[in-house]
């Protein structure tokens, strides 16, 4: 077999396959790499299987839309499904597995753990969606667990949530590597996201400021600026550009999203919005202000 005729996709839907298939891939030690994911995949969702395929051998990419990280009154129902295209392109991008469960494969009556986190799990999503991450690190340990993966690999798109699942392999010793993928966009800089396609014709040209919001907020706290009154002033054009309601504009400690008041250490600058019944979440890197302790007047930093 050759890097250029991949093999083609095997969808499986028990945990028994699941585990049945990968070790007879494992044998041949040369590295199983895991692609979480919930579906109606993207270029976002390709950019993580190429880069596992780049990494390991063998790829998994899981597909299960996981009821419990939906909110009650959230998408869980409408939530976009299109197994035979996701099949499709998920093998063309190089995965090699497909783990396919239903919800009574992963959650079979008597179902009764949940994993919680404190830390990174706490404020900015959970703030608005509460309990959302204890559906996350639950369905991220039990899919870990089942496939075992050398790498798992998580999008930046989706930050809060990467700190997460590196917090909960690191706590609970699973022996994966995890691996972020910075962000896909559109040319007009909007992240690709499955939830897109809610977005009006309308609503679609307004969502690229996002992002543009954040890379200059992100400017001008980079060039010193006082944080509270840059993200205060980011708050109002989101609103003035179109945006109906801003859940969060939060400058965070880049690892454990503790808030911070300035810019003293590498961080993160995260954003949610809503754009009519669309919320919409982007995020990006700031890097700790360059020469700060050569600035003139400044001593001993
Ligand atoms: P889903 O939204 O389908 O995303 C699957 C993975 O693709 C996540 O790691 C996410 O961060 C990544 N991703 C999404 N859009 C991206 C983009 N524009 N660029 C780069 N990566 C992107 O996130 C989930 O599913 C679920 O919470 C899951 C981890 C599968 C647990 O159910």
């Amino acid at each position: 077999m050759t890097k250029s005729t991949p093999p083609s996709l095997k969808p499986v839907r028990t945990v028994a396959e699941l585990r049945e298939n990968l070790a007879r891939r494992r044998q041949n030690g040369a590295g199983i790499a895991l692609v979480p994911t919930m579906g109606a995949l993207h270029e976002g969702h390709l950019a993580l299987i190429r880069a596992a395929r780049a990494k390991a051998a063998h790829v998994v990419v899981s597909i299960f839309v996981n009821p419990k990280q939906f909110g009650p009154r959230e998408d869980y129902q409408t939530y976009p499904r299109d197994e035979a295209g996701d099949l499709a392109k998920a093998e063309a991008a190089g995965a090699e597995l497909a783990f396919l469960p239903s919800v009574a494969e992963m959650y079979p009556e008597g179902f009764a753990t949940t994993v919680h986190l404190a830390g990174p799990a706490v404020g900015l999503e959970s703030d608005f969606r509460p309990g959302h991450f204890d559906g996350v690190a639950t369905v991220v340990t039990k899919l870990l667990l089942q496939a075992l993966p050398d790498f798992a690999f998580f999008g930046e798109k989706d930050y809060q949530q990467l700190q997460v699942v590196k917090r909960l392999v690191r706590d609970l010793d699973i022996p994966t590597e995890i691996i972020a993928v910075p962000t896909v966009r559109e040319p007009d800089g909007l992240a690709l996201s499955s939830r897109n396609l809610y977005l009006s014709a309308h609503e679609r040209q307004i969502a690229p400021r996002l992002y543009a919001v954040l890379q200059k907020v992100a400017g001008r706290l980079q060039a010193g600026h006082a944080a509270a009154a840059e993200i205060a002033a980011g708050i109002e054009e989101l609103r003035a550009g179109g945006f109906d309601r801003v859940d969060y504009l939060a400058l965070c400690d880049a690892e454990s999203l503790a808030p911070l008041a300035q810019l003293d250490r590498e961080a993160r600058l995260l954003a949610a919005a809503w754009l009519g019944r669309t919320r919409l979440i982007d995020n990006i890197l700031l890097a700790p202000r360059e020469g700060l302790h050569n600035l003139p007047g400044r001593t001993g930093m």
